[in-house]
């Protein structure tokens, strides 16, 4: 577990999964002052932090990081050592179904926020300008679709084929750009797909544990065999936490752990973990699997290569990922209330 470099951090999307993840780190275990800021958008469930509300070393702000003035109030008045931005849309279907709100949040957002950054940080004292870092939290689809072997590395050219990965795609270029242009102090990171506990569901693992509960169809594209490489999302917030400690400023680390699976592999697994956990009377959760017409674009296969935050970093997963999984499945069992909170299932 890293020690938190930095006392006072922003963090943007804290509402989110991830986001909210890495904040309940901070909270639980480093001695930090945490101010995060999200627009609530329909990802977002505040009682994720609900543990937190009193706590005197959280702060919320409800802001669009789209909205200059509130971003400028915010980093001015919070004084941020250092700002994690994980505030985005998220969701590749939605960004084929309409992707203004990704290029508004992720191209334009963060644009608005590396601004009123660059206008704080440009301001503080020598010390402070030297130690501050923005961290952005990106993903592994910038770098395209992979053919059946290979891993993408920091140095992979980024290929995005939906507006989802070439908006984060865009907002990783902007952040770059303020590193090499103006100096700002940035690191990047760059994870494979995650899981866990509070995970907002429309995506694969809890829409799954969710429909089949429900007795739904389990909806799965093509014929499911398209692989993605897994990690637990806490496993994903302490690899944060330690690029923000220890990462070279202006460089970029990739977040993974080896654990490719196919979707169907996933959802398999999923099944039979529900068989033992809550068994269904008319059969095996596998029969509520219903293959549906594939997502245009969709990318075959991602796959991380982590050896360079290992190696540099000395950073390693802690979660096995099976186990992870069914624990998931049981954090989901255990808390349908949180679900039901999201407006979905
Ligand atoms: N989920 C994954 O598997 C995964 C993997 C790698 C990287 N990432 C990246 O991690 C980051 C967080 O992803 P997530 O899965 O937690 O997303 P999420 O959809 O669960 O949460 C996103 C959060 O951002 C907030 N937000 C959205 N637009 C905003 C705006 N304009 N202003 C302020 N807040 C806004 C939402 O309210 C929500 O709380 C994203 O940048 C994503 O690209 C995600």
């Amino acid at each position: 577990m890293p020690t938190a470099s930095h006392k006072r951090i922003l963090i943007t999307g804290g509402a989110g999964f991830i986001g909210s993840a890495i904040t309940r780190r901070l909270l639980q275990s480093m001695d930090c002052q945490i101010l995060n800021l999200d627009k609530l958008t329909y990802a977002a469930n505040i009682s994720t932090l609900n543990q937190f509300r009193d706590n005197p070393l959280y702060q919320f702000i409800q802001a669009d990081i789209c909205d200059d003035k509130a971003c400028r109030q915010a980093i001015e008045a919070f004084e941020p050592e250092a700002i994690i931005h994980a505030a985005a849309e998220t969701h590749v279907d939605r960004s084929i179904a309409g992707a203004a709100d990704f290029v508004q949040t992720n191209i334009l957002g963060t644009f608005n926020l590396l601004e009123a950054t660059r206008e704080y940080w440009r301001r503080l004292k020598p010390l402070h300008r030297t130690s501050f870092r923005f961290l952005h939290v990106s993903t592994d689809e910038v770098y395209g679709s992979l053919g059946p072997t290979g891993a993408f590395t920091e140095s992979t050219r980024f290929d995005p084929r939906s507006p989802y990965s070439a908006s984060k795609a865009s907002s990783d270029h902007l952040v770059m750009a303020w590193h090499h242009t103006h100096g700002l102090p940035v690191l990047l990171t760059h994870c494979s797909n995650n899981y866990g506990p509070f995970q907002f569901p429309e995506k694969l693992v809890p829409r799954m544990i969710l429909c089949a509960v429900a007795e739904q169809p389990l909806p799965l594209y093509g014929d499911g065999s398209n692989v993605r490489d897994w990690l637990h999302v806490d496993d994903h917030a302490e690899a944060v936490l330690l690029v923000l400690r220890d990462g070279l400023i202006g460089q970029t680390y990739n977040i993974g752990d080896c654990n490719e699976r196919t979707n169907l592999q996933v959802v398999r697994f999923i099944c039979q973990a529900l068989d033992q956990l809550r068994p269904r009377p008319a059969g095996d959760h596998t029969e509520l699997i219903t293959f549906v017409q594939d997502r245009p674009g969709h990318d075959l296969r991602y796959a991380i290569d982590a050896s360079k935050i290992r190696e540099e970093l000395g950073w390693q997963a802690s979660t096995d990922f099976e186990s992870g999984l069914r624990e998931t499945v049981e954090w989901y069992l255990k808390n349908p209330s949180w679900a039901v909170d999201t407006g979905r299932c």
